[in-house]
């Protein structure tokens, strides 16, 4: 079986390094306080914090934020881990306080259950009903642990929910809230801002990159001929990106292993990436005004767009703006392209 993975949370073998993050992790759990957990889209926090939360019996409720719709939703799905996680004798005597009683049905599509409330129910009232429960279920020696991810959402769902949301949670005892968020500039104003309900809320970890020396050993070990000048080339490209690393290795895996190849293994494996999400590649170029198009030109070339000329200053600067809050472009120690096959497909394609 190929022993690369990507694409889903990854678990047991799968799974490399990590080592000091799990044990912060852990011990953070072991207090009152609260994480915040910061990456750029698939850097492995998902896959961490379900590595963490498997060595404890705790009982754990997650919520994504990305898939919450509204703040009655919010409730709705809260009272649905809730009514999962827990026995219905224990929820239903401390469901006595509610002054709106939820529907609870089963979806006939999906099989699904559903929590819903009277259209006229005043949404505030839902929101503190659901928050005074989850204090109800929790208890000091099976402290409960939440779990919300994409948490910068909480900013669209709907605007003041992230200060009712906040007063509710700063009364709640027992428990440990782990908030997960991946665009990075709206995870700080929401944290680090001092206007904002969430300043300061809980302890920020910021997840990094795996670490080469231990990226190095995970590939070698696992390739088919174990060599280690292959697993130097694909960390070369993929900057030892979590994702995209675990995704060229498993590509050059089944080429060495199936077709055979042995030389250029890693060029050829890209290659066939990159042809593979070609039209994925071409729809996102056409929907990207030309100033962008210029600055993602800039960047595979590199030179950084603000200082190469060609464009003002501020209109680089707009333009990396908003590629970065659309996920093309991150900033580490300069701005580069996320994904590096996208960035070897504007490079095969100007340069043509
Ligand atoms: N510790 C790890 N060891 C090996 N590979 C990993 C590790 N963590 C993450 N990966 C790789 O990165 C991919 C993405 O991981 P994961 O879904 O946990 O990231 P995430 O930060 O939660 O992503 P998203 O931003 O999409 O929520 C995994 O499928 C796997 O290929
Ligand atoms: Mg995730």
């Amino acid at each position: 079986m190929n022993p690369f993975k990507f694409g889903t949370i990854v678990e047991g073998d799968f799974f490399t390094d990590r080592v000091a993050e799990t044990t912060q992790l852990a011990q953070k759990l072991d207090s009152e306080n609260h994480i915040v957990l910061i990456s750029p889209r698939r850097f492995g926090k998902s896959s961490l914090v379900q590595r963490v939360l498997s060595q404890t019996d705790r009982p754990i409720l997650q919520l994504d934020l990305q898939y919450v719709l509204s703040m009655e939703d919010f409730a709705s799905q809260l009272l649905r881990a809730i009514f999962k996680r827990f026995q219905m004798e224990k929820v239903r005597h401390a469901m006595s306080h509610f002054r709106v009683i939820p529907t609870v049905s089963s979806n006939p599509v999906t099989g699904a259950m559903e929590v819903s409330f009277h259209p006229s129910a005043n949404t505030s009232v839902l929101l503190e009903d659901a928050m005074a429960l989850v204090d109800k279920v929790t208890s000091p020696d099976k402290r409960l642990i939440i779990v919300l991810d994409e948490f910068q959402e909480v900013l669209k769902i709907k605007k003041g929910f992230d200060k009712q949301l906040r007063s509710l949670m700063q009364h709640q005892k027992n428990l440990n809230y782990i908030l997960l968020g991946s665009q990075e500039s709206m995870m700080e104003a929401i944290f680090e801002k001092k206007t904002s309900p969430f300043y300061h809320f809980g302890q920020m970890i910021r997840l990094p990159k795996i670490p080469h020396e231990d990226f190095m050993v995970y590939i070698t070990e696992r390739l088919p001929n174990g060599d280690a000048n292959v697993a130097e080339e694909i960390l070369q490209f993929t900057t030892c990106h979590p994702y995209y690393t675990q995704q060229l290795s498993s590509q050059v895996w089944e080429m060495m292993k199936y077709q055979k190849i042995k030389e250029d293994v890693v060029t050829k494996a890209i290659e066939a990436l990159v042809t593979m999400h070609d039209l994925d590649y071409e729809r996102l170029w056409q929907n990207l005004n030309r100033t962008d198009r210029f600055t993602l030109k800039q960047l595979v070339m590199n030179r950084q767009p603000m200082q190469s000329g060609g464009l003002a200053a501020s209109t680089s600067y707009s333009s990396l703006l908003r590629m970065m809050r659309s996920g093309i472009v991150v900033r580490s120690t300069h701005y580069e392209v996320e994904d590096p096959f996208f960035r070897q497909w504007i490079c095969r394609n100007i340069t043509q």
